[in-house]
């Protein structure tokens, strides 16, 4: 992608993202084709939706393979988007019943399904058959050499982070907003670990039904794949609209 095509591309991202709320326009940032992206995640009816992706199930291959991509969007992420829309049904009925007896049960339901599908929404957004390689902002490449030392200490702290986090979770480069700093985290599950303002940039998913059928318990390996296609376009638009609406 040569700089007008990139200038296009964030800046026109950027307009579309606009006019959402933080939550919504950071989730639906585009994956390098804002054509595709979804202007919600949320349908006619107040319900949350599976997003359809800019790309098919196969073109991430050989890095991530078809059948996992598929079983991870069709299957997996379907379910949290279920698990928190049954989840918000059972909090708007006990608030219609005045009966909080369960309130914790759901909003611990919130949290995790909630966390997983705003996380997923987010995976599928910063990955592209034509990612990888460093970005081609200046300002997010500079903002990553003053947070970590240089873009190959970044990913490797990244890889790090990702690779050792316990049981199921996320590896991901955030971005704090009181320092105006990017930050290397782990999430636990979805929802544990990460401090509440960061705003995800570039998040990995590292529960085993993102890598098993290929790497097995090679996760490293496929964390390492992964920086293969990485759509730093698309994360430069999040870091930048993050930056204007936060700041
Ligand atoms: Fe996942």
């Amino acid at each position: 992608m040569n700089r007008r095509e990139y200038l296009k591309n964030t800046f026109g991202g950027f307009a579309l993202l606009g006019s959402y709320g933080v939550g919504q326009s950071l989730a639906a940032a585009p994956a390098g084709r804002a054509e595709a992206s979804p202007a919600s995640s949320m349908d006619d009816h107040g319900q949350y939706v599976l997003p359809h992706l800019a790309y098919s199930y196969d073109d991430l291959e050989p890095y991530i393979d078809a059948q996992t991509m598929e079983l991870h969007h069709s299957i997996h992420h379907q379910g949290y988007v279920n698990g928190l829309n049954n989840a918000l049904s059972k909090l708007r009925e006990a608030r219609e019943q005045d009966d909080f007896a369960m309130v914790k049960h759901w909003s611990k339901e919130v949290g995790f399904h909630g966390a997983g599908h705003f996380l997923h929404e987010i995976f599928w957004s910063v990955m592209s058959p034509d990612g990888g390689g460093e970005p081609a902002d200046v300002v997010l490449g500079n903002a990553i050499d003053s947070s970590f030392g240089s873009f190959e200490r970044f990913t490797a702290h990244f890889v790090a982070a990702s690779s050792a986090v316990e049981a199921s979770g996320w590896g991901m480069l955030a971005w704090e907003p009181t320092a105006d700093q990017l930050l290397v985290l782990q999430a636990e599950k979805h929802q544990n670990l990460s401090p509440m303002v960061t705003v995800p940039l570039l998040p990995v998913d590292v529960w085993e039904h993102a890598y098993y059928l290929r790497y097995q318990n090679r996760r490293g390996d496929y964390v390492r794949a992964f920086m293969n296609v990485v759509n730093w376009d698309a994360v430069a638009v999040r870091y930048h609209t993050a930056r204007q609406i936060l700041r």
